[in-house]
Formats: C-alpha cells, structure tokens, sequence
C-alpha cells in the first residue's frame, strides 16, 4: 500500500514559493501534498483555494503539517522559528537569520527537547554534503560570490549604494558572522556554507558585485589535512534567487520528506 505523502506548509508565495506549490499540487509522482500556504500580503495568495491559505500564521499548529518550509524572510524564523520546531520539522530558505548565535542556540535547542529537525537546504550552492563530511578536517573553508548589483538588496549596507556602482566592487570580505546582517537577503548561501561547515565566525566570505554580471557566480573551497575542494557553480539571477534554487528547493523538500518508492541519491 503507498504510504500517506507528507503534508508541506509554505510559508511566502513569491518566486519560490509559487513554483514549489505548482510543483507539488500537479506533480503527485513527488509523493508530497500542500498543508497550508500563508503570505504575508492576503493578496498574493488570492488566487489559491481558501481552504489551504493560512491567513494567520499563528494558526499553523491546527493544520497538522509533517514540515514547514519558509520561502518569505529571516523575519520568519525570527518570529516563528521555535512555535514550528515544538510540533514539526522545520525548512528555513532564508538561512542568513542563524548569524543570530542566540536564535540558533534557542532553535536547535527547540529541535532537541521536541525530537524535531531543522533541514539547512542546500540552495545554490554545491557540496555541502563533503563540506559537512570534512567539518572535523577543514582549516579554512572560503565562500566567494559574484552577483549582478541588480540583484544586490544593499538597503543595511551604509557604505555602498547601488546606483553608484558601476564597475566590479568588493562589497565586503569577512566571517559569514558579520555579511549575514548586512545582506541578508543576498547571502544564503554563505550562511548555508558556514552551517554546513565550520560555523559563522570561521568561514570567510566575499561579496563582489558585478554591473556587467547576468549570473550568481559561487566559489567554495575549503582546505584542511591534505584535503583541498573546490567548487564553482554559475546560476542566472530572477530577482534576489538564482534559478537553480528553484529545483533545488524542491528536491531539498523531497529528500527531506517525500515517501515515493524508487532509486533515491542521498
Ligand atoms: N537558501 C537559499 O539558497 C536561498 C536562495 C534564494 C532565496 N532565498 C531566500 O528565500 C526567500 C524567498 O525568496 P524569493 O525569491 O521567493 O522571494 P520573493 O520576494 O519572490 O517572495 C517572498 C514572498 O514572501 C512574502 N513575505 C515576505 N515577508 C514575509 C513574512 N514575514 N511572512 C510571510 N510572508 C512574507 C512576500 O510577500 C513574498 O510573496 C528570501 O528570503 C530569499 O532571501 C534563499
């Protein structure tokens, strides 16, 4: 007998979100099903049946859910992060809010005392599985991303402004620590290294943006006791989110809950 395909919330409906929904709702070979939808605007959500759309998401216990994806903001985690981890399993897509030490500490400690899990999707970035495989081994593990300034959202950066760069620019070079606060919509990728990894005050990152860029350019490498990664991954931008991420996003979800028979990459 197929087994019951777990039921997913999803909370933000925008470039992701919308694709993961369509994915899950006209795909059933993904062995998947919508718990609820919430947005935080009532409009963007408007055209979806009312019985999944979550207006108040403090509602989301009641909907039963056996994981909570968020595909909308930090704020999220922020606000919500441990309400969801005491009954399910938690997605965040925007990872940049574990620079928060004390919100971290308090999420994985929600996840523990509950026998919850929290799932770091791997989004655009590649090798995440060798970079968590080697944490014991690495020495240093260096993030280097070069963006289109029109995908850049540098409103918390107080040193540079968008219209006025106009040639390659080094926007900061640091711990995945300090970029995070500073980018937060433009650095998952960095925190998702430095979670995978050696941790937001050990992983360095760079930050370069490029007027003549059409795509997120992604250099990871990480040494340590002989053994040297490197990794390059080039992903064309649709606003803050490289179109890779959106079948990556997906597949993350699966790997973490979908219950279809079959040959599974793990
Ligand atoms: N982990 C990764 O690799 C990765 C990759 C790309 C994007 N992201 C992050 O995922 C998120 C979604 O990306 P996107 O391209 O779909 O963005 P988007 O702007 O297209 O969509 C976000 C949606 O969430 C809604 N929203 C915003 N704040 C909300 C809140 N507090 N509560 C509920 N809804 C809210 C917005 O109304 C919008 O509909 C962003 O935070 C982005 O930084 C992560």
């Amino acid at each position: 007998m197929a087994p019951t395909s777990p039921r997913i919330g999803l909370i933000g409906y925008g470039y992701i979100g919308r694709y993961i929904y369509e994915q899950i709702v006209t795909r059933p070979e993904l062995g998947l099903q919508i718990g609820f939808v919430h947005n935080r605007s009532a409009e963007a959500v408007a055209e979806l049946p009312t019985d999944i759309v979550l207006e108040d998401v403090g509602d989301f216990a009641g909907c039963g859910v056996d994981l909570i994806v968020e595909l909308a903001h930090p704020d999220v985690t922020r606000l919500h992060g441990e309400s969801f981890l005491q009954e399910t399993d938690y997605m965040p897509l925007s990872l940049t809010a574990f620079a928060d030490a004390e919100l971290d500490d308090r999420l994985r400690n929600t996840a523990a005392k509950s026998g919850t899990r929290i799932f770091v999707p791997h989004g655009a970035v590649i090798g995440l599985d060798a970079l968590e495989e080697g944490r014991e081994t690495w020495e240093e593990v260096t993030i280097r991303m070069d963006k289109p300034v029109r995908s850049l959202d540098l409103s918390n950066d107080p040193d540079h402004d968008a219209g006025d760069i106009t040639t390659r620019t080094t926007l900061f070079e640091g711990p995945a620590r300090e970029i995070c606060p500073r980018y937060p919509r433009n650095v998952n990728s960095h925190a998702a290294v430095a979670l995978a990894g050696i941790g937001f005050d050990r992983t360095h990152c760079v930050l370069v943006a490029d007027p003549d860029l059409e795509a997120s350019i992604i250099e990871l490498t990480a040494k340590g006791g002989g053994v040297e990664v490197q990794i390059r991954r080039e992903n064309p931008m649709q606003g803050v989110s490289g179109v890779m991420t959106l079948m990556s996003s997906l597949a993350s979800i699966g790997r973490a809950k979908a219950v279809q028979p079959g040959l599974r990459v793990c």
